[in-house]
């Protein structure tokens, strides 16, 4: 199971993954990830195994902050705790400092605690060092915005 780039004509596949794995991801309309197979390839990962997708993370540079901005991370259900979000996340990290980026953000959904538990250890190991960790309400949600520096 390797980790490899989106590919063009992929977005109906990831958004049928991202579909299976909520509330805290939300499917968004196909046209986004339409956008991110054409105009984000090297920032946006996937993990295949048996000719279906499992893992799935989107990066979206911010030119503006000089950051890998973590859009959507998940892994479905079946193959949880194996260690396939942290490939991912390597992986994307590793183009990230390829491209020049220093630093990454996220926001993760105050209640989601698997999410929350999971960038804390992928820091911890990975002697990321935590720059902002503040609370915003984004309408009815409060979300937790966190930078590191990679
Ligand atoms: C968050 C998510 C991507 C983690 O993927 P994963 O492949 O299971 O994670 P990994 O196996 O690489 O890492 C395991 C670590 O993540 C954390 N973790 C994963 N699931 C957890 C859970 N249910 N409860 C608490 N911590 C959890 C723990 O720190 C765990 O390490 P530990 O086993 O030593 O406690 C996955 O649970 C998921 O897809 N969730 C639904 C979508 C989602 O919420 N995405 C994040 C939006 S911000």
């Amino acid at each position: 199971m390797d980790v490899r780039n989106i590919n063009k004509g992929e977005s109906s596949r990831v958004l049928r993954l991202v579909e299976q794995c909520g509330p805290y991801v939300a499917p968004h309309n196909l046209y986004v990830y339409w956008m991110l197979e054409n105009y984000y390839t090297s920032t946006c990962k996937v993990m295949e195994h048996d000719s279906e997708l499992i893992g799935f993370i989107s990066g979206m540079p911010s030119v503006d902050n000089k950051s890998l901005f973590i859009w959507q991370i998940c892994v479905h259900k079946e193959y949880r705790n194996q260690g396939i979000a942290f490939l991912l996340l390597d992986s994307i990290l590793q183009s990230a400092r390829e491209i020049g980026y220093r630093f990454m953000e996220l926001s993760i959904s105050e209640n989601n605690n698997a999410s929350q538990s999971f960038f804390e250890k992928y820091a911890r190991t990975n002697q990321l060092k935590t720059v902002e960790k503040r609370k915003e309400h984004i309408g009815s949600t409060i979300e937790v915005i966190i930078k590191y520096e990679l």
